[in-house]
């Protein structure tokens, strides 16, 4: 029976660290050390909260797309968190994308559609950099995977703009952020109270703002995140029922020895 108790915790315990991108990536070993928020969708059985993904992608819309690109999405995938199909065309529709040529040879644009991918700000890395300062906006959709720290990296550099401390001096055009490796950020602070108005009724804070947006760049890096932890919990039920058989049948086979 112990062995059964210490596979079941070993089970438990690694379900516990497999799952979610908050638990896959460690801290960093930074003088500042991360925010550590509560994610509703950490945990092996987190699942990303409906409410603050659609809030989130309305900061991704009105802020963060003004600079950064999203290339990995279409508009379609916008359903997958919760809006409608009406919705999903219209936002497509808000932008005009090349729509190949006239008549007369000339370039034509038209209205976006949801089998679309998400327009980037800037036609090419070139543009990107002359518009800031040099430095490039990544682009967002893998964006939570690809830094260490994964979400609290991301919440703390949006909530991490201040003055420099005395002494610091920073180059022109650049922001000092706490959690910014080196402190000097080409991004000018993207948030602050009241960015965006929220049609549900929350109130549109900086920490708001950041934990919505996280959420809803975490879900556009792992989409499938949700079904890989169902997917997880059923491996590790079945695993644990296989060895509650195999215990049963042990037992059986061993009685007429002992
Ligand atoms: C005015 C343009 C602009 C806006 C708006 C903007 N960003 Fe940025 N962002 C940048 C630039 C430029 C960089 C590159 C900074 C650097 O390398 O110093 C950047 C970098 C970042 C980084 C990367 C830090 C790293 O480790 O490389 C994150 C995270 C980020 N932005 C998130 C956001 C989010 C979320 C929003 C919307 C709430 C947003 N940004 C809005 C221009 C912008």
């Amino acid at each position: 029976m112990r062995r059964l108790i210490q596979l079941a915790a070993l089970a438990a315990l690694s379900l516990g660290a497999a799952f979610g991108p908050a638990s896959l990536t460690p801290a960093r070993a930074d003088d500042e050390s991360l925010p550590h928020v509560n994610w509703s969708f950490s945990g092996p059985f987190g699942t990303y909260d409906r409410a603050a993904l659609q809030r989130g992608f309305l900061v991704y819309q009105q802020v963060c797309s003004a600079c950064h690109s999203m290339n990995y999405l279409y508009y379609r995938n916008l359903e997958e968190i919760g809006l409608t199909e009406e919705q999903v065309k219209a936002i497509a529709a808000s932008v005009t994308v090349p729509g190949g040529v006239n008549d007369q040879g000339q370039p034509i644009e038209r209205p976006g559609l949801p089998s679309d991918h998400f327009k980037a700000p800037f036609p090419n890395e070139q543009a990107a950099r002359a518009a800031s300062n040099g430095a490039l906006p990544p682009d967002q959709s893998d964006l939570v995977n690809a830094r260490e720290g994964g979400p609290d990296y991301i919440y703390a550099i949006l909530i991490g703009y201040s003055d420099p401390p005395p002494g610091v001096k920073l180059m022109p055009g650049m922001s000092y952020n706490k959690y910014f490796p080196g402190h000097q950020i080409a991004m000018p602070q993207p948030l602050q109270d009241g960015s965006v108005q929220y049609t549900d009724g929350t109130k549109p804070t900086l920490d708001q703002e950041a934990k919505d947006v996280v959420t809803f760049l975490t879900w556009a890096a792992n989409p499938e995140m949700e079904e890989r932890k169902r997917d997880g919990v059923r491996v590790v039920l079945f695993l644990l029922f296989l060895t509650g058989v195999v215990y049963a049948v042990k037992r059986r086979v061993w009685v007429d020895v002992h």
